[in-house]
């Protein structure tokens, strides 16, 4: 290299050589960064902090940040270059992915098989053992496909040109063959052993890893040309460390519900359940199932990124420094902070929870108003809570508790007919239960409530033991998607739960 220069990156404290002059993109990207808008100088999303060596400031870090940002060092990393020797802060990007220790019911047979759970934002693989259903291995990454935006719909947007969906599907199966190498190299197995992968997503995920055209995903109504079983060869995605494993991508129950809650059903057990049981997935696109083993009814509902801290002004993951966890004490509110460090934003479980405070203090109203108008909330400096942040979570909210009244209501059932909820995801597994029934958003007794973690690769490792294709099409068959985007009657609820109840009145 002619003009070398030196990028130190924190908290990693991993030092990379570049050639003077070369964008950081690329090596961001590598140890973690986001690119929520793809690259494209348009959402912040991508901040790191300068804190060693120069970075001057591009006219879209002059757009996009305010003149303090500026001063304290931050900068877009999607537009930066390496102009010297860098000092750069990634904190605020350290994500949590939620692998799975739960036990499940198996019956042992021979050889060795892959779950992976193919998530938006992450990817967990665990590698098992089938004699003893022992997880051997696991290995956890940010979906290579992040580059090209961080939501589902713009990855679509992306896989709309042919380029771009050729791009998307070689970055994933190139992802995921090299974790399937890592993972069998590292447990130290001849490359013939691994028998099979099975593999669960969403619906765009299962389109781009199958490469399948995402268009009718982009438009009303929303319905896949196929959303069936994908079934490889590992040869044929060009994996070639495991060229006998058959690799399968569970099929979709509709339109936006996928294989990752098909897992989810089979993972909790609820289609043989008599009694009446909730599953509920909070995300950007919040998915619900309604059922039992009598019927199961399941939706997708828009809810924004709220519950993952996004589109909040202070809005981080749970990192350090994120206050993740708010209570009323004094008549004042109390924030717990990760990492024992300086607060620095606020996650998703500390939204709900401040917002339930806020609710409880007075300082937040049943409209969602902000009871001392036009002025934030202070939390604890300098992390505060403004409207549009108590907005954002209301949208998300009402989207979620609307669908599962629409749900409920096709179902014959109400609220109190529910004996068992199911929360998956990192966010189920943080979020407050007496928080969320506060805002309204789950209006079940908190002891019926379950952080199930992540269903999605549990479910990915009881269906690597079943050679058929039974038990998923048994689910599939009984699954009625009910679409939410159309129906009148979800709007008025939506309306209706935007607002927070009155205490007491759960
Ligand atoms: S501004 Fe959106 S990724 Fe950089």
């Amino acid at each position: 290299m002619l003009d070398p220069v030196q990028i130190q990156l924190q908290p990693l404290g991993k030092t990379f050589t570049l050639a003077r002059g070369a964008a950081l993109a690329d090596l961001l990207f590598s140890q973690g960064v986001e690119f929520p808008c793809g690259g494209r100088g348009r959402c912040r999303g991508c901040r790191v902090r300068v804190r060693a060596g120069l970075l001057p400031p591009t006219p879209e870090d002059e757009r996009l940040l305010s003149a303090a940002e500026l001063t304290q060092g931050w900068r877009l990393g999607c537009r930066a270059v390496a102009a010297g020797d860098l000092t750069l802060e990634l904190a605020q990007w350290e994500t949590a992915i939620l692998s799975d220790d739960a036990p499940f019911e198996f019956t042992p047979q021979a050889g060795w098989g892959m779950a992976i759970d193919l998530g938006t934002t992450t990817v967990v693989a665990q590698l098992l053992d089938l004699r003893t259903g022992q997880v051997r291995g696991v290995k956890t990454a940010l979906n290579a496909q992040a580059r090209h935006g961080a939501d589902i719909m713009s990855r679509v947007q992306f896989g709309l040109a042919p380029e771009g969906l050729r791009a998307l599907t070689r970055l994933i199966r190139e992802q995921l063959g090299a974790m399937v190498e890592e993972l069998v190299t590292a447990a130290g197995l001849p490359e013939t052993e691994l028998a099979s992968v099975v593999v669960v997503g969403n619906t765009v995920m299962h389109h781009l890893f199958g490469g399948l055209d995402p268009k009718p995903l982009a438009y009303y109504p929303f319905e896949p040309e196929r959303d069936g079983w994908l079934e490889f060869g590992a040869q044929e995605l060009g994996w070639r460390h495991c060229p006998k494993a058959k690799v399968r991508f569970l099929p979709c129950l509709g339109g936006f519900v996928g294989s990752d809650i098909l897992s989810g059903i089979l993972a909790t057990g609820m289609h043989r359940s008599r009694q009446l049981e909730v599953l509920l997935d909070l995300g950007t696109n919040g998915e619900i199932v309604v059922g039992n083993a009598e019927k199961l009814l399941c939706a997708s509902t828009a809810a924004g990124p709220a519950f993952e801290g996004a589109r909040i002004s202070m809005g981080m993951r749970a990192a350090s420094g994120a206050i993740a966890e708010v209570t009323v004490g004094a008549g004042k509110p109390r924030c717990r902070v990760l990492g024992g460090a300086d607060p620095r934003g606020i996650c998703g479980s500390g939204l709900v929870d401040a917002v339930a405070a806020g609710l409880e203090l007075g300082e937040v109203l049943g409209s969602g108003r902000l009871a001392r108008k036009h002025e934030p909330w202070i939390l604890l400096p300098p992390v505060q809570l403004t409207q549009s942040d108590v907005r954002e979570l209301q949208l998300a909210k009402g989207a979620i508790a609307a669908g599962l009244r629409v749900l409920l209501e096709r179902w014959g059932a109400q609220i109190a007919d529910v004996r068992k909820v199911h929360l998956a995801g990192a966010f189920g597994n943080y979020i407050r239960r007496s928080s969320a029934r506060r805002i309204g958003l789950l209006a079940f007794e908190p002891e019926l409530v379950f952080p199930a973690g992540n269903t999605a690769l549990r479910g990915a490792k009881i269906a690597l033991f079943q050679a058929g294709d039974g038990r998923c099409e048994e689910i599939r068959k009984r699954c009625r998607q009910v679409p939410l985007g159309a129906d009148a009657h979800f709007q008025d609820l939506y309306c209706e739960a935007m607002a927070f109840p009155e205490a007491g009145s759960r």
